[in-house]
């Protein structure tokens, strides 16, 4: 097995790992990052989703090798110097989850989103997020989250 080396959330991590085992396993059983879910592994639900280099990124759907060089930043990554990212402290604001298991997927694709594109409108949004399922149909709810964190960061 090989010798990899990955940045995530800023730490360069070392370890051995098959180069074909996917990102999201190495983030959640090497690195112990839980926070970005396992969901169907198959590309079809956005639990997993991860920024790769600034971009939304299936992480189940990526080898480890492919994320070499890369910046990956999970949910955990989101925070800065101790304050929410602003579509974290929304989601909190607006209660936009049930069970919360797509929450993380969510949070990452509308913060890559407001990377991109920081006054997205309504279509914006649920074109960024039209690969992240919500199982318990709180979508209302996370637009209007995403919504709130875009005002919220342009009016800064
Ligand atoms: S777990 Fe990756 S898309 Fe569903
Ligand atoms: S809050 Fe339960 S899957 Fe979205």
């Amino acid at each position: 097995m090989p010798a990899l080396v990955l940045t995530v959330n800023g730490t360069v991590h070392d370890f051995v790992a098959p180069a074909e085992e996917t990102l999201l396993s190495v983030l959640r059983n090497r690195l112990d990052l839980t926070g970005t879910k396992y969901g169907c592994g198959e590309g079809q639900c956005g639990a997993c989703t991860v920024m790769v280099d600034g971009q939304a990124a299936f992480s189940c759907q990526m080898a480890v090798s492919e994320a070499v060089g890369k910046k990956i930043v999970t949910i955990e990554g989101l925070a800065q110097d101790g304050r929410l990212h602003p579509v974290q402290a929304a989601f909190l604001e607006v209660e936009a989850f049930q069970c919360g298991y797509c929450t993380s997927g969510m949070i990452v694709s509308a913060a890559a989103l407001l990377r991109s594109n920081p006054s997205p409108n309504a279509g914006d949004i649920v074109g960024a997020l039209a690969g992240n399922i919500c199982r318990c149909g709180t979508y209302t709810r996370i637009l209007a989250a995403v919504e709130q964190a875009a005002r919220k960061k342009s009016s800064k």
